[in-house]
């Protein structure tokens, strides 16, 4: 499944394909997006990001990094519709 990922900082919106990509993060890397990251695996919470709207799932179930609501951790989660997200 193909969804469209916003991003609002720089204004661009990019093709996700869960087919080829196993989540957001390395996805919008491979896109040249600059992110920040750590542990990749849902512990850190250094690549959190706001999600604006859309909803995201969480292949390995939810993640052990603290969030707030509404974010998110792109390095551990695919979308499941369009979403809009803030990088900070
Ligand atoms: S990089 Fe550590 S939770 Fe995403």
């Amino acid at each position: 499944m193909a969804y469209q990922i916003y991003i609002d900082e720089i204004l661009k919106a990019f093709d996700f394909n869960e087919a080829d990509d196993p989540n957001i993060l390395d996805f919008l890397e491979k896109e040249g997006v600059e992110m920040h990251s750590h542990c990749r695996a849902g512990f850190c919470g250094t690549c959190r990001v706001n999600l604006i709207r859309g909803e995201v799932y969480y292949s390995g179930g939810l993640p052990l990094a603290c969030l707030r609501e509404g974010e998110i951790l792109p390095c551990c989660c695919v979308p499941t519709s369009d979403i809009e997200i803030k990088t900070y």
